[in-house]
């Protein structure tokens, strides 16, 4: 009997062979068909990118432009950006070995078909700068390879698959339509492949969960510009990586905790953000136009000493936040990396520190519309030097001299021009001031 079977199974890889051998001179020409009916679903194809795929060709279908094979010949990779629009063709889930999709910028709408779930190998998926809509195909959870997600600028909408929070190393869902709460059952689970999200300018509301202090190796957290409410967790401060933090245009409430300060590799922090730069970061995008939509965040109590101490710090970003308190006197150390300051139009009081000016990158400091008192150590801060410098509306005073003398060096000294944002009271190298105006 097993004789028997062994016999029948050559015998059928013969015919099989010698079928294929027949129809097609090449491995896998379904590959070939797929990307046809890819390519019938374009809408135009301005810049004959995918001109020359052709059924007359498709035996080098891995010579195509955008198109890789393996070294089973089948398609490994598809990468194609500039097309006209037009659906996405379902035929790409037939595409089995793929593992690169990366369709950025295409102008394709409709939905992402669900049949994308059966590419079961795919480790980056590209679907960025489209005018994708509808809600993402729940079989999406069946891409149990993916590393790379980029969605960014479509129009989609619904809840975020919790999926694509925690075992996948690259998430980008901004400037989209995605609403509920961030997803904890990924985070929950375990998110030690998580390495940068960003769900930023969409509509996401409830909490920034706690569990986001399980992923030990979250080093970029993008949540701006969504309708976060609650305090910024006290757990934050175990993702222990995290390089930059962004929090502004939300809803938050509460202290910014302490324990944000034992993120000892911090760099940026943006709490609150009052700049208009929204159109400029959807260029391209044909889906959602997030046009400025406010800055809602107001925390209590003061400064964080702890944060702004972060050796490593270099942008502490915190305009109109509802902070109080004082700048810390003392605890900078010449290792300070700060170079921007933005502390505007908040509460804070008591003097400038003269020690801040061993913050020898400091370049870019708002003060304006706080309590702050006494005299500025400019002579320290190396006030000249700075490309912004703003501490209008306090009852500062102090003498500010040195302009234009050579020698802050590679940073400049900057020209008169630059210094137009000064609320000064004249300028002719020796510049008096007092910022007295309440
Ligand atoms: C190639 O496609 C064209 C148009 O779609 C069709 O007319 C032609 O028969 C096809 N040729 C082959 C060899 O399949
Ligand atoms: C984007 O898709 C929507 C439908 O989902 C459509 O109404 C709109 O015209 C599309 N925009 C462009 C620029 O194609
Ligand atoms: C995703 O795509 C957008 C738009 O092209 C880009 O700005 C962003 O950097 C990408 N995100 C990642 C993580 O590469
Ligand atoms: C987005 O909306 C703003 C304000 O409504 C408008 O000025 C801008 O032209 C829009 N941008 C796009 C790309 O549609
Ligand atoms: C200050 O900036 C320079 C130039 O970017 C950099 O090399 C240096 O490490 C910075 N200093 C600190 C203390 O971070
Ligand atoms: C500003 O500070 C001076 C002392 O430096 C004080 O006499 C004055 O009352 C203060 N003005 C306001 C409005 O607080
Ligand atoms: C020039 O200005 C800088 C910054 O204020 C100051 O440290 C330096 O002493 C000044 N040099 C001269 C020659 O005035
Ligand atoms: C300085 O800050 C004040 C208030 O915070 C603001 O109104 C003013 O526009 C700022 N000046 C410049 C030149 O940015
Ligand atoms: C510079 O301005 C100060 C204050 O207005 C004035 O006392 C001084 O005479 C001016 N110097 C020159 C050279 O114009």
């Amino acid at each position: 009997m097993c004789r028997f079977l062994v016999v029948v199974v050559v015998v059928l890889q013969c015919l099989l062979f010698h079928t294929f051998a027949l129809t097609a001179s090449v491995p896998n020409s379904n590959d070939a068909l797929s990307l046809l009916a890819f390519k019938n679903s374009v809408s135009s194809d301005p810049s004959n990118l995918i001109q020359q795929w052709n059924n007359a060709t498709s035996s080098t279908f891995c010579n195509w432009r955008g198109v890789t094979c393996g070294g089973s010949g089948r398609v490994t990779a598809l990468r194609v950006t500039g097309l006209g629009g037009g659906q996405l063709s379902p035929s790409l889930g037939d595409l089995y070995e793929l593992r690169v999709l990366s369709l950025p910028g295409n102008m394709f709408c409709g939905e992402i078909p669900a049949i994308l779930g059966n590419l079961r190998h795919l480790e980056v998926l590209e679907l960025q700068q489209n005018n994708f809509s509808g809600k993402l195909p729940f079989q999406m959870s069946y891409l149990h390879s993916l590393q790379l997600v980029n969605l960014s600028g479509n129009a989609l909408s619904g809840s975020i698959p919790s999926c694509f929070v925690g075992s996948v190393r690259t998430v980008d869902l901004s400037n989209n339509r995605f609403s509920g709460k961030i997803p904890v059952d990924g985070l929950t689970n375990g998110c030690d492949s998580l390495d940068y999200l960003r769900l930023s300018h969409n509509f996401l509301i409830d909490e920034i969960p706690r569990q986001i202090g399980k992923c030990r190796n979250l080093r970029y957290l993008f949540l701006d510009g969504n309708i976060l409410e609650g305090g910024i967790p006290n757990e934050i401060g175990f993702a222990s990586e995290l390089r930059v933090l962004d929090v502004s245009r939300n809803s938050l409430t509460g202290r910014v905790p302490k324990a944000l300060g034992s993120c000892l590799k911090l760099s940026v922090i943006l709490l609150t953000d009052l700049s208009d730069d929204e159109e400029e970061e959807n260029e391209g995008s044909l889906g959602y136009n997030d046009s400025f939509r406010g800055e809602f965040n107001a925390f209590v109590g003061n400064v964080p000493h702890e944060v702004l101490l972060i050796p490593r710090l270099q942008v502490f970003w915190a305009p109109r936040a509802n902070l109080a308190g004082r700048l810390p006197g003392r605890g900078w150390t010449d290792s300070c990396a700060l170079r921007v300051l933005n502390l505007g139009q908040n509460y804070v009081s008591g003097v400038v520190p003269e020690s801040l000016g061993i913050c020898r990158n400091l370049t870019f400091l708002d003060l304006s519309s706080n309590s702050l008192v006494g005299y500025l150590p400019s002579q320290q801060l190396r006030v000249p030097c700075m490309v912004y410098f703003n501490v209008s509306n306090n009852n500062i005073s102090g003498t500010l001299s040195g302009f234009g003398n050579g020698s802050c060096g590679s940073t400049g000294t900057p020209a008169a021009k630059d210094l137009e944002f000064l609320e000064w009271e004249g300028y002719n190298g020796t510049l008096v001031f007092l910022f007295g105006d309440f």
